[in-house]
């Protein structure tokens, strides 16, 4: 069977030979681009920002910042001291040492980059919280970590339930005329009168650096840290995989909420000192090409739903907008579609180089490169230094072609170093000391390519938002009108999945269009819009095991039609 490829791009890219350089690659070689290879002293935010201001860098846009309403860019120098004045601020108004978790909950402004970069220079863990989140989800998050102080904004301050957090002792609030407290301080005001200048604290490379909460198919979200080591692995795919060079305009449109929105949104080409776009607000495919006009972005890297999106807005409006400077296009976060890939070639010129990675990886770990053949529908290739196999469930590694556990050799760079609170959690992660099993299925091809086929467990991928369904259920059993409840993704053309609840009434409760609607509104109220069910469907009984567990395995063969397999654990 010929295989459809799309030949490797022409011209001078970081990565220019994958065989050779994966031969003979050493991770340590790439600590020697940080000074802290000698010092023995690290900070993530030395490394993306004052490390540039302090070099010809100094000038250079490191942030161009645009919504609706405003239009900023700050220089690698004016980053440094914002940065430092957030430092200052942070320190002053409250008891934040090293190693206390500090979350991040509200829109994409400069603020948000000042106060996040700003408690990194403290040596203090950040937690960033999407902000759609609602109590529930919220209250799960600062709980389970202790979190100690909050950045949000007037409007969203309402959602963090204080009472009930008694380790939350400073919120600072971004907004106007904030009213001050013994917790509350106002952040923009204290702003301007901090010092620019900060002394940073230096950490080891083993510290936290951020906290990003993430949902599994069980139990609660849980929260998956990283070390500042990281760092290594976010710079070198910097290079090879983004392929940034000196001249780059680069935009992620992934929010800083997500792992995406941090290491790439910022972490990975800042370690690299270029120049980085961030665009506030929703998504609108008007918007989306301006921005790339705009601000000559040369290296975009976005996710499947968004380029669905794009494709159904149709190809005239991409010929309103010229799109003449982009060179280098990425996908992350779902099954990137060969149309997809043919469309991108078709409307942009350009291929959209999928990557795969997820939360606990801290950085991109199967890619397409510039310099590689694509085969549309596959995940591409290992970063070179990473041993990436497909193993069965005892852990043996199969050959090319047969489907098994995604797994990942222990011990790359930017690998998750805890679950917060739940080591025995993390040791679940591993297999036979050796293997990180990712949870998602996949093959190699015989040329070492890596197709994606789909989750092991029933964790659901809606628009690339990763949701529990145990996370969803537990919230719908709030539901007065709920007794019993499954979730499941179905499949979407354009979103990959949505959630889909299987419902069953409590007594004196009866099926109707409001009563979905009602139910729909409280998980939004309750959880997040994206967690809440696009489809509910009412049964008079759902399918369970003996032991009472739900079988969503039964519920999504309904929903497909296909045969519901092994029924001898089913109760009745
Ligand atoms: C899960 C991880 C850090 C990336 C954003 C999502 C799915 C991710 C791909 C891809 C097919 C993908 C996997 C993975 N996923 N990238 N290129 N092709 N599936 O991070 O929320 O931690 O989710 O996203 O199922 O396990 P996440």
């Amino acid at each position: 069977m010929k295989v459809e490829t799309i030949a490797a791009v022409q011209g001078d890219h970081n990565l220019h030979n994958y065989e050779e350089v994966s031969s003979d690659f050493n991770w340590a070689d790439v600590e020697k681009e940080f000074s802290w290879s000698k010092t023995g002293k690290i900070n993530m935010a030395y490394e993306t920002i004052d490390r540039h201001a302090e070099s010809d860098r100094k000038n250079k846009v490191a942030l161009y910042y645009q919504d609706q309403k405003r239009h900023e860019s700050y220089t690698f120098y004016e980053m440094k001291r914002m940065t430092n004045r957030a430092a200052n601020l942070l320190k002053a108004h409250s008891d934040l040492e090293k190693g206390d978790r500090f979350f991040i909950f509200m829109p994409r402004s400069p603020e948000l980059y000042f106060a996040m970069f700003g408690a990194l220079k403290m040596g203090l863990i950040v937690g960033p919280l999407f902000e759609a989140f609602m109590e529930g989800a919220i209250y799960d998050r600062l709980d389970d970590s202790e979190a100690k102080a909050i950045i949000t904004t007037p409007e969203l301050l309402p959602r963090i339930p204080l009472d009930r957090l008694p380790n939350l002792k400073t919120v600072f609030l971004v907004g106007e005329n904030v009213e001050e407290d013994g917790k509350i301080v106002d952040f923009k005001k204290h702003l301007h009168t901090c010092s620019d200048r900060f002394e940073i604290e230096w950490l080891d490379k083993e510290d936290g650096l951020v906290l990003h909460y993430t949902s599994g198919s069980t139990g609660k979200p849980k929260g998956v840290l990283h070390a500042q080591y990281a760092m290594v692995q976010q710079y070198q795919t910097a290079k090879w995989v983004l392929d940034l060079k000196e001249q780059d305009v680069y935009w992620c449109t992934a929010d800083p909420g997500w792992v995406t929105g941090t290491a790439y949104g910022v972490f990975a080409p800042w370690l690299t000192g270029t120049t980085t776009v961030i665009i506030g607000g929703r998504f609108s495919p008007d918007a989306w090409y301006k921005a790339i006009e705009d601000f000559g972005v040369t290296v975009w890297y976005s996710a499947p739903t968004a380029f669905r999106m794009l494709m159904g807005a149709g190809d005239a409006l991409v010929k309103e907008y010229d799109l003449s400077t982009l060179r280098h296009v990425l996908s992350v976060g779902e099954p990137l579609n060969p149309e997809v890939v043919r469309w991108g070639v078709q409307v942009f010129n350009k291929r959209i180089h999928d990557t795969w990675w997820m939360t606990e990886t801290g950085a991109q770990t199967i890619c397409n490169y510039p310099s590689m053949d694509i085969r549309p529908g596959s995940m591409g290739k290992p970063v070179p230094g990473i041993k990436v196999a497909i193993v069965d469930d005892r852990g043996n590694e199969l050959p090319p072609n047969q489907m098994g556990n995604l797994a990942i050799e222990k011990g790359w760079p930017s690998m998750m170093r805890q679950i917060w609170n739940n080591p025995a959690k993390y040791e679940s992660y591993f297999m036979n000391d050796k293997w990180y099993v990712s949870g998602d299925s996949a093959y190699m091809d015989e040329d070492g390519y890596f197709w994606f086929q789909g989750r092991v467990d029933d964790v659901i991928m809606t628009s690339g938002e990763r949701v529990g369904p145990f996370e969803v259920e537990s919230k719908l059993l709030e539901h007065p009108a709920v007794a019993e409840a499954g979730v499941i993704g179905k499949p979407d053309p354009v979103r990959g999945e949505v959630i889909k609840a299987f419902v069953a009434l409590n007594e004196g409760f009866e099926p109707s269009e409001e009563l979905i609607q009602d139910i729909q509104q409280f998980v939004k109220k309750g959880l997040a819009a994206h967690a809440a069910p696009k489809e509910i469907e009412f049964k008079d009984k759902l399918p369970k095991t003996r032991s009472g567990k739900i079988m969503r395995r039964v519920l999504k063969a309904w929903e497909l039609d296909l045969p519901t397999g092994d029924l001898s654990t089913m109760e009745d």
